[in-house]
């Protein structure tokens, strides 16, 4: 039986943080030896939100070196900056025409995301997730690992797939949603419940991926915990089942192996292994970005390479999508 398809996305904001390391970017690389992978930066959906153009370009790049040392491997899996594949816009309009207002005007993250940025409350920012869809469906993607804040994109784009295939004739994939069990949803580090995000006003309550150690141990070290002193994985104790999570995914130890280990410490032990654990399992990806980066020709190949091979993939589908829907075929 063939392999099945996996495919994710994210957006070049900045580095990446902890949540979308641990959530999401972390799992991407092992999948590929099991599955087919086709993986992007999704500079279309970054520009839903003002961008500084010089930035944007910059970022966009960082991210993709930043996937590479994450152990994005250019020989197994696709990857490719979603503006140099044509297909994602085509396809966005057509399935944009199988999309509903109401459907649309639910989404959580549009509601978030439109107080957030009231001044610029745009149609982009609204049908965002009708591109995440076509994203998705234009290489007919079996599974899509991401963290739990995208799983209400994701049945939206479970739902377009099927409303398309009822109404011009099977074609699209219904994705599923791979959510790891644990860290599918980091927490901020001053904010407990709610989650890490790199547009937190509050620099220390996000952990970036290139942040150096000094920095990665000082803001763990000013994580908000609670006034009791027992490291264990409890409702109620936002803060340190948030470190217990982060502490678990990198060293695979199970929540009451942590318990044990800090039994008769306090939490300042606690926070201060926490954050020399992740400083040192992240070392290896910031030196592996430094040396990326510095090679742009290198870069640039294999992103040309790969959105080659991203076009010629989706090309097929959206072709037939073009097709079902009425177009006059090109010659
Ligand atoms: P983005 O760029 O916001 O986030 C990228 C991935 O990181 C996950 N993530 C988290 N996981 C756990 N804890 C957190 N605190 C945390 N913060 C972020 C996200 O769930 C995501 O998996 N719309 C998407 C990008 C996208 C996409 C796609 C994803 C565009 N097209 C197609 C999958 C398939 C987004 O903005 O992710």
């Amino acid at each position: 039986m063939d392999k099945k398809l996996i495919f994710s996305g994210i957006q070049p904001t900045g580095t990446f943080t902890l949540g979308n390391y641990i959530g999401a970017v972390r799992n991407w690389g092992p999948l590929q030896d099991e599955y087919n992978c086709i993986y992007c930066v999704v500079d279309l959906h970054a520009i839903t939100v003002k961008q500084e153009p010089a930035k944007l370009r910059k970022n966009t790049l960082d991210a993709y070196a930043l996937l590479m040392a994450c152990g994005i491997d250019t020989e197994k899996s696709i990857l490719f900056i979603q503006s140099h594949v044509k297909t994602h816009a085509e396809l966005n309009w057509i399935l944009g025409c199988s999309t509903q207002f109401g459907e649309l005007s639910r989404m959580t993250q549009f509601k978030d995301k439109s107080k957030r940025h009231a001044d610029d409350v745009n149609s982009g920012l609204f049908t965002y997730p009708v591109l995440m869809a076509a994203d998705i469906l234009a290489y007919n993607a079996d599974l899509v690992p991401v963290g739990v804040d995208q799983k209400q994109h994701l049945e939206l784009a479970r739902n377009i797939a099927q409303r398309f295939n009822q109404r011009y004739g099977e074609l699209f994939t219904v994705p599923e949603p791979y959510i790891a069990e644990i860290g599918a949803k980091v927490m901020s580090l001053q904010e407990p419940t709610k989650k890490m995000s790199k547009s937190d006003e509050n620099p220390n309550a996000c952990i970036l991926i290139l942040d150096d150690k000094d920095t990665i141990i000082r803001k763990f070290k000013r994580a908000v915990t609670d006034s009791e002193a027992e490291v264990c994985y409890r409702e109620g104790k936002d803060g340190i089942n948030n470190l217990m999570t982060i502490y678990s995914s990198v060293t695979g130890k199970s929540f009451d192996e942590i318990t044990s280990e800090f039994a008769g410490k306090g939490y300042g032990d606690f926070k201060l292994a926490v954050g020399e654990t992740v400083a040192d399992h992240l070392a290896p990806i910031r030196n592996e970005f430094d040396r990326l980066i510095q090679d742009k020709a290198y870069l640039k190949k294999c992103y040309t390479e790969g959105a080659e091979k991203a076009q010629r993939y989706s090309q097929r589908i959206v072709s037939k999508a073009f097709h079902k829907v009425g177009f006059v075929d090109k010659a």
